[in-house]
């Protein structure tokens, strides 16, 4: 089987990378990615020296481009891992979210048309499903749940679920849809809060916590997201949903002290800051449906997750530091100012 895998040089697409050689080594993968600033070529170096690997630099919102690789390669399955994804950027310039996370979502669906493919793989979010209340531990988000989004971010990741089952009904595109929960793991871009706060820890600088501290989020192992997508694209039912999750639901400040306390530094390095606006309060996942059809269920508990994690930056400090020395730092001092 040919895959071709999108966004691949990103962190979750650079470990399925890694999880499907591994576990198939007898599929052949195109990794198809932009290399916009989340984009790392270092991620892949392992993966370039394997011979049913290839990577193709691209943007998925170019038609022309997009149609000839298709063309040329005849891909059997498309994963469809490109997007923006960090919320924070889709509220400081919204636009590009839309290009990518909706015109690229489009356009390879089209190409998928085109070119016969036998299955269409959209990596979507929790976030589609906007927000749950923090009193209320008993909710929990299924795929019937209504879409309500909060961020441009979720906005445009919900139209593009909302494009993929359109193009199921229509014109019978056989696709799948995994939503899942915050990832965490190797390879995380050093915006998202859980680098972050690694990486401030270790040069002592102050941990910027937005609002209260008090949201929620449902942390899974990367590792687990990736066997959730391979188990769906094998075996899932064409033009059904996916919930992916951990069950493991921590605040934000909790799982900063949790950082603080492996890397034996002071919780006074928290600072408390002003909050995201339109914050989503709690996420948390029903995850029945692909337990029961798919016997799905994550295997790292975050406790080791967390820790092979903080091993990994503390073992990899020549791959973040070259992101956090380069144009990340213009971003850095746009979000947060000086003080940190
Ligand atoms: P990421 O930002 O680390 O990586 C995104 C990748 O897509 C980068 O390599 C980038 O270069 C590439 N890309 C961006 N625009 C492109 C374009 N126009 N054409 C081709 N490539 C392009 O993101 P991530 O955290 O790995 O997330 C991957 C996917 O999973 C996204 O669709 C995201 O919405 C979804 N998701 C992420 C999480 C999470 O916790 N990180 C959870 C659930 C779902
Ligand atoms: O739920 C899945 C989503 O998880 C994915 O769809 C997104 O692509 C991914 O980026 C992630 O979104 P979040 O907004 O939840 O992740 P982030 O790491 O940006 O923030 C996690 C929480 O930490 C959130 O409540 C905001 C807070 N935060 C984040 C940063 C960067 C802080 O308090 N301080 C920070 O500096």
């Amino acid at each position: 089987m040919k895959l071709i895998i999108t966004g691949g040089a990103g962190f979750i697409g650079s470990n399925f990378i890694y999880y499907e050689l591994k576990q198939h080594p007898e599929d052949e993968f195109i990794c198809l990615d932009k290399l916009t600033y989340a984009g790392n070529l270092s991620s892949l170096k392992d993966a370039m020296q394997q011979p049913n690997f290839k990577f193709v630099k691209g943007d998925i919102a170019d038609r022309d481009f997009v149609y000839s690789l298709f063309e040329g390669e005849k891909p059997d399955v498309v994963v469809n891992f490109a997007a923006e994804s960090h919320v924070d950027r889709s509220i400081l310039e919204p636009e590009l979210f839309l290009k990518t996370n909706v015109i690229g979502t489009g356009v390879l669906m089209d190409a998928c048309r085109k070119y016969g493919i036998k299955r269409y793989h959209q990596v979507s979010t929790d976030e589609v499903y906007g927000d749950l209340p923090l009193d209320r531990p008993d909710l929990f988000f299924t795929e019937t749940t209504p879409l309500h989004t909060s961020s441009p971010y979720s906005a445009s990741k919900a139209s593009a679920d909302l494009l993929v089952l359109a193009y199921h009904r229509t014109y019978g595109l056989p696709v799948t849809i995994s939503r899942c929960s915050n990832n965490y793991g190797p390879y995380h871009f050093p915006e998202k809060l859980i680098p972050l706060m690694i990486i401030n820890a270790l040069h002592d600088k102050a941990l910027p916590v937005y609002g209260d501290g008090a949201n929620v989020r449902d942390w899974l192992y990367v590792e687990d997201h990736c066997s959730a997508i391979d188990l769906i694209i094998r075996h899932g039912r064409d033009g059904e949903v996916y919930n992916v999750g951990g069950h493991n639901e921590k605040s934000n400040l909790v799982v900063v002290k949790i950082i603080l306390k492996a890397l034996g530094k002071s919780e006074d390095l928290i600072t408390f800051v002003k909050d995201r606006p339109g914050h989503d309060r709690r996420y948390a996942i029903d995850q029945t449906k692909i337990h029961n059809e798919l016997g799905w269920l994550p295997q790292t508990k975050f406790e080791d997750g967390i820790a092979k994690t903080i091993e990994w930056y503390l073992d990899n400090k020549d791959w973040w530091q070259e992101i956090i020395s380069g144009e990340y730092q213009n971003y850095y001092k746009k979000m947060y100012g000086n003080k940190f």
